[in-house]
């Protein structure tokens, strides 16, 4: 454990009890990319998980860039990212290995191999590829509540011991640099407590107006003042409609932004009529929904005499 953290720390020195003391560069490694805003909240908590070398969960509603932070920090400190997509048929098993026996079978059927050396039939999953990597990466376990719940309890002691045994070939892997991990969760499915007791947690708040300007800019870095103020007042105002099912996210006003750059929408416009509502509005219900209130507050602004 020392040896794997005093490749992490290079500066850093243990103390007495053999506990790392750090200094601050080797603290604060992980600044944002230039492609992704973190808030000092969760870039502080990427930091002190790097620094325990456990695992963050990061939660919160989808769109709020919980995925694109494992890219965010691979890229920040120049590391290769593997990426495990959880589905619900997902089993913590095939994180770490597979033993193909069908393909075993076949090449003692009919391929005239030499089937004894079982390792050639071991395929390691993301979490084994992981551990077994010479330099330490970024593993990104992205949506693990889609899994069931016996998910990330059958994770735990992997995710403990960075190590797993293969019984198949008498081997045992453990993972030579413990590698960053970023857990996703959305909002909705509890998870264990053993499995939240060996993470650090984080929930990633919807972006507040100023935080979202800044996000919107990284992507559309030349974006007039004007628009983009205008964009910003009109989507929260329609995040403000609790009737919605489905409020817009980031990723739908990043890409409501984009239509409007590409057909040249003026912010006179936005604030009239609220173009291209498809890209911000997903279910039908919201739409009508929508439809129906916009209609009504256009009619009401007719009689007023203010159209
Ligand atoms: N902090 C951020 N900085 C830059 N872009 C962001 C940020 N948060 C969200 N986005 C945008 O929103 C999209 C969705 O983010 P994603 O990571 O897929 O969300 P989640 O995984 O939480 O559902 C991204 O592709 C990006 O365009
Ligand atoms: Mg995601």
């Amino acid at each position: 454990m020392k040896g794997v953290e005093s490749t992490f720390f290079s500066n850093s020195k243990y103390n007495r009890r053999n506990i790392l003391i750090m200094n601050n560069d080797d603290f604060d490694r992980f600044k944002g990319s230039q492609d992704y805003v973190a808030s000092e909240a969760l870039r502080n908590a990427v930091n002190v998980s790097i620094a325990l070398a456990k695992p963050l969960l990061v939660r919160g509603e989808p769109g709020t860039g919980k995925t694109l932070l494992a890219h965010s920090i691979a890229k920040g400190l120049g590391k290769k990212l593997i990426i495990w997509n959880i589905k619900s048929t997902t089993k913590a098993q095939e994180g770490l290995y597979v033993y193909d026996t069908v393909q075993r079978l076949n090449d003692s059927r009919f391929g005239g191999k030499e089937v004894s050396d079982i390792r050639q039939y071991i395929k390691l999953g993301k979490l084994g590829q992981s551990f077994t990597s010479k330099e330490q990466l970024v593993l990104l376990i992205d949506e693990i509540d889609k899994a069931d719940l016996e998910f990330p309890n059958d994770l735990l002691n992997e995710l403990d011991e960075m190590s797993f045994y293969i019984p198949e070939t008498n081997e045992t892997f453990k993972a030579i640099h413990r590698p960053i991990v970023i857990i996703t969760s959305n909002a909705e499915k509890e998870l264990p407590d053993a499995f939240l007791r060996r993470c650090v947690f984080h929930y990633i708040e919807f972006p507040d107006p100023e935080l979202m300007e800044e996000i919107v800019h990284v992507h559309f870095p030349n974006l007039k003042d004007d628009l983009l103020k205008e964009a910003l007042r009109t989507f929260y105002s329609l995040r403000e409609i609790d009737q919605f099912r489905k409020k817009p996210s980031t990723s739908e006003l990043i890409d409501w932004v984009q239509v409007l750059v590409a057909s040249s929408t003026s912010p006179e416009i936005i604030s009239k009529e609220i173009p291209f509502t498809s890209t911000l509005i997903k279910k039908e219900a919201d739409h009508s929904f929508f439809s129906n209130l916009y209609m009504r507050r256009k009619q009401a602004s007719r009689v007023s005499g203010y159209d």
